[in-house]
């Protein structure tokens, strides 16, 4: 019988640690979500509470259990605060000196030696996140898809030196505790789903570059004749470009394959604070 999870980190609440904490609190996890500074914190606090308010609008949530999940969860502006915790997933930016270092952070101050340190990376090497702790046994990836509250798929990442009780444990988190289906991924650059979907967004934004075609009808053309829900100009916009960038950059240094080049549009972009949704402007205007 694998031990439940209760007193659940998760580190960084920006798009996806927001999401995460949500499902673990709508879960009945008691969960930590720590930021960089009070206002950060503020805005994981305000993403989640607004997140909550849409599914009882929607009639998926009752305005009890809302308040009850909210209860459940705690902000807090240090990586100390997750001392006491059983499982910490962390998901900071895609930059992995941050996340090693996280990680390093993360080993010093979980007591529980048990406890499991599992990161939300899109495409960087688990070994690597593994390497900054003391217990690479205990550390694997636990990926997430956006949004998160909606998307049904956990990936489940074991580096080469984590435990099998590890992923056992992680599995029973995702699936039984989140009502989340898994798959499992080796540990290489973009895992399953990145490494086919990231070379197509590229595609697009090179399309939309080389004025091939208008970014509407690239993604009306996806949406309408190919039964997506979204085209990939409006889904890399929802992934946030800076975060698309750091994921092929990741897997070009992985496969230095051609196609997982940031596309030179899609690094300007970036550059000028273009990051899709999550800032106002992308390939859309959001404001
Ligand atoms: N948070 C919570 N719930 C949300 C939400 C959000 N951010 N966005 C949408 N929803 C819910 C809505 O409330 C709605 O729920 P109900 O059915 O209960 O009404 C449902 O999702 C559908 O939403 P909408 O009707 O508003 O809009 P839609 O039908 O266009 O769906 C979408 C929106 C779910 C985002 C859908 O367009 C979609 O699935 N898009 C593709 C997303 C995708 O491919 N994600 C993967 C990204 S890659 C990744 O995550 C990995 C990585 O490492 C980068
Ligand atoms: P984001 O930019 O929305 O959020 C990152 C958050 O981390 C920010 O709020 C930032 O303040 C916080 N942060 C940075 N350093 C921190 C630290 N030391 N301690 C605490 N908080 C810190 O990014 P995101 O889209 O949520 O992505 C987070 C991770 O999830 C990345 O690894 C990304 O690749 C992965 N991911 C993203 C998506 C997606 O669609 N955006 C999907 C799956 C996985």
């Amino acid at each position: 019988m694998v031990e439940q999870i209760q007193r659940l980190g998760v580190v960084g609440g920006g798009l996806m640690g927001s999401g995460i904490a949500e499902v673990g609190a709508r879960a009945g996890l008691d969960v930590v979500v720590s930021e960089v500074d009070d206002s950060a914190a503020e805005a994981a606090s305000s993403r989640i509470r607004k997140s909550l308010d849409r599914a009882v609008r929607n009639g998926k949530l009752e305005e009890t259990e809302r308040d009850a999940a909210l209860g459940r969860l705690r902000f807090a502006t240090s990586l100390g605060e997750h001392a006491d915790r059983q499982l910490v997933v962390e998901a900071v930016a895609e930059n992995p000196e941050v996340k090693s270092s996280v990680f390093g952070e993360l080993d010093r101050v979980v007591t529980d030696r048990e406890a499991i340190l599992a990161s939300n990376t899109s495409s960087i090497p688990i070994a690597q996140l593994a390497a900054a702790t003391e217990r690479p046994g205990k550390v694997l990836g636990i990926h997430f898809f956006n949004p998160v509250p909606v998307l049904k798929l956990v990936e489940l990442v074991p580096a080469l030196v984590t435990e099998e009780s590890t992923v056992d444990r992680a599995a029973a988190f995702a699936v039984d505790q989140l009502g989340k289906q898994a798959i499992r991924a080796q540990d290489r650059a973009g895992f399953v789903v990145n490494a086919l979907l990231v070379p197509y967004l590229l595609s697009a934004v090179r399309m939309f570059e080389s004025g091939f075609a208008s970014a509407e009808d690239i993604d009306n053309g996806m949406v309408l004749g190919c039964a997506h829900p979204m085209g990939p100009l409006t889904l890399a916009d929802m992934v946030g470009l800076d975060t698309v960038v750091a994921i092929a950059d990741s897997m070009y240094a992985e496969y230095r394959d051609p196609s997982h080049a940031a596309p030179p549009l899609l690094r300007r972009m970036v550059d000028a604070g273009l990051y899709g949704k999550k800032s106002g402007r992308g390939f859309y205007n959001y404001s």
